[in-house]
């Protein structure tokens, strides 16, 4: 049987969420992934470097046993975000700041209403080498929601890049064609992380034959053509400059099965599996320890992992429904059907 032993990746975007909710998901990251980048969208936000670090005990506490798993914790960018905040922040162990342009998505109504009114705290975070993470869509209601990645690129990110090019800037869960280009053709200071719902899926998987509310996540889902770009460049001359960052968000069945479903995928069940399956299908299975283990760790300035996991060629069953809490269940990514690669615990 084929088998794959890599160093242990990094999940470099993940959502832990608290309270219940935490319990019943960190134990399947941590089982494969030696270290994660904590989104910092809980309710209220975490904004102070002591929010962080209270909920960074949590997640430790909520460890299963003997569990070597370690979070990278990250502040949520607002408009009242100064440049002591970063200074504060570098000194903590904080490894990035995240911006959520107000109304982009869950949780997001305390994000940023003008980003051009933080340029100061860009240039902190520039001095102090902290990384900068981009959900990348304009709000605008007037802009078609499948536009929203691109207008972003040319209304923020280019100017943000161009004011100040020292920013270490990672564009996460990239959809389109234009954000790898974008990725692909600035400096080393800009790097991006991929979903696997982004390169396993496109825009049909969403609509066609019913409304498929689990495959409903922001970005959205965008059409083949762009899904096979991300699929290129994850492979490519200049993979090197895209990494592993699931975005797996856990929502509730009831709050996904809803007349207003909550946008968001949970994958980090068999994250590295589909992974495999992304890579073995492109014929590049010889990227995949770079993507998931060494990109990463590279760009956030990190030590690769010590140990390493090995994937075997053999087909589970991912299950239909996972425990979430309260007596809430959440839908994996796949629930239900089978995913080819299997790690071998
Ligand atoms: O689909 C998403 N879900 N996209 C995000 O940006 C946030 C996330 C969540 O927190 O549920
Ligand atoms: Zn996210």
């Amino acid at each position: 049987m084929q088998t794959l032993t890599i160093i242990q990746p990094d999940d470099m975007h993940l959502h832990l969420r608290d309270g219940e909710a935490l319990k019943a998901v960190l134990p399947f990251t941590a089982r494969q992934m030696g270290r994660a980048v904590i989104m910092p969208n809980l309710k209220p936000p975490v904004v102070s470097v002591a929010d962080a670090l209270a909920y960074k005990q949590r997640i430790l506490a909520a460890l299963p046993e003997g569990s070597t798993f370690e979070p990278l914790m990250t502040l949520y960018l607002t408009d009242k975000s100064t440049p002591e905040l970063v200074r504060e922040a570098k000194a903590a162990g904080i490894v990035a700041f995240k911006l959520y342009p107000a109304g982009a998505t869950t949780n997001s109504d305390s994000g940023v209403t003008d980003l051009f009114k933080l340029i100061p705290v860009l240039e902190e975070m520039a001095a102090q080498n902290i990384l900068f993470l981009v959900h990348g869509e304009v709000t605008d209601p007037e802009i078609d929601i499948f536009d929203r990645e691109a207008v972003f690129i040319e209304r923020v990110m280019k100017p943000v890049l161009e004011k100040v090019p020292g920013l270490k800037v990672v564009f996460e869960h990239i959809t389109t064609a234009d954000a790898a280009r974008l990725v692909m053709e600035a400096g080393d200071n800009v790097a991006a992380s991929v979903t696997p719902q982004h390169l396993l899926l496109n825009r049909n998987d969403l609509l066609v034959g019913g409304v498929r509310p689990h495959h409903y996540c922001l970005p959205v889902l965008k059409r083949e053509s762009h899904r096979k770009v991300l699929v290129a460049a994850v492979t490519g001359e200049k993979s090197h400059k895209f990494f592993l960052g699931t975005d797996s968000a856990p929502h509730a069945q009831s709050a996904k099965e809803n007349a207003c479903g909550c946008a968001g995928m949970f994958s980090a069940a068999t994250a590295i599996e589909l992974y495999a399956e992304i890579f073995e299908n492109a014929g590049a299975l010889n990227k995949l320890e770079a993507f998931a283990s060494k990109n990463g760790a590279r760009f956030y300035g990190l030590p690769e992992n010590p140990r390493t996991i090995t994937l075997v060629k053999r087909p589970q069953q991912v299950a239909p429904k996972v425990p979430f809490g309260n007596g809430d269940a959440l839908v994996p990514m796949r629930g239900g059907e089978s995913v080819s690669w299997t790690v071998e615990y």
